[in-house]
């Protein structure tokens, strides 16, 4: 199974990534990943969004349809989801209701160093996602709080519970795209 993954945060030490690269790490055989980059791409126009698309928009669109299923690790940025990662399912949602997005099982986990674990951009990330028909993983909501204190100075996530929680629902949401179809 390809599992696409669309991390939140541009910074080069995001928490976020790591927490995508934990994601990996501990996801069960038979799985590769690959990952979006939502640094190139110009803010949604729908002037630009015609048969011939900005390369990075391009990439993106391609990626999306080559994967089997989507991860999206996120922070909250002030109550909500980072522009980057709004403007990147914008480019990704066109047509409407037909886009590459609908039917890709997704899993979406957020974060912050609040004890909120980013709750509230994970809500509005699912509500967003159900504006382009990408099922969401319906385990129990996965937000990590305190996440400065997860990762040791390698980047290695070092909290033991995290790491239980992300192998399990890793296993889940697998098993779970696979019986959507979500595989090839
Ligand atoms: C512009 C900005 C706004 C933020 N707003 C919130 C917020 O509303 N709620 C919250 O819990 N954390 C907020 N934070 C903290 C981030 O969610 C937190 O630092 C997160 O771990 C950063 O993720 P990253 O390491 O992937 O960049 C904000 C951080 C920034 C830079």
């Amino acid at each position: 199974m390809h599992i696409l993954t669309f991390v939140g945060s541009l910074r080069a030490e995001s928490f976020s990534r790591k927490l995508a690269v934990a994601a990996e790490a501990t996801a069960p055989d038979g799985t590769r990943f690959t990952s979006t980059d939502a640094r190139d791409l110009p803010h949604y126009d729908q002037d630009l969004d015609g048969d011939e698309k900005p390369a990075a928009v391009q990439t993106l669109l391609d990626q999306v349809t080559a994967a089997d299923a989507l991860l999206f690790v996120t922070p909250e940025f002030n109550y909500g989801i980072p522009g980057p990662l709004k403007n990147a399912i914008d480019w990704a949602s066109r047509p409407a209701y037909r886009s590459p997005l609908k039917n890709k099982p997704a899993l979406v986990i957020s974060q912050s160093i609040a004890p909120t674990g980013g709750v509230r951009a994970h809500t509005q990330l699912v509500a967003v996602l159900g504006g382009t028909l990408t099922p969401i993983f319906n385990g129990p909501a996965f937000n990590v709080p305190a996440i400065h204190e997860k990762f040791d100075e390698a980047g290695a996530l070092t909290d033991e519970l995290v790491k239980a929680r992300l192998t399990r629902t890793l296993e889940d949401f697998t098993t779970w795209a696979r019986a959507l179809g979500g595989d090839s």
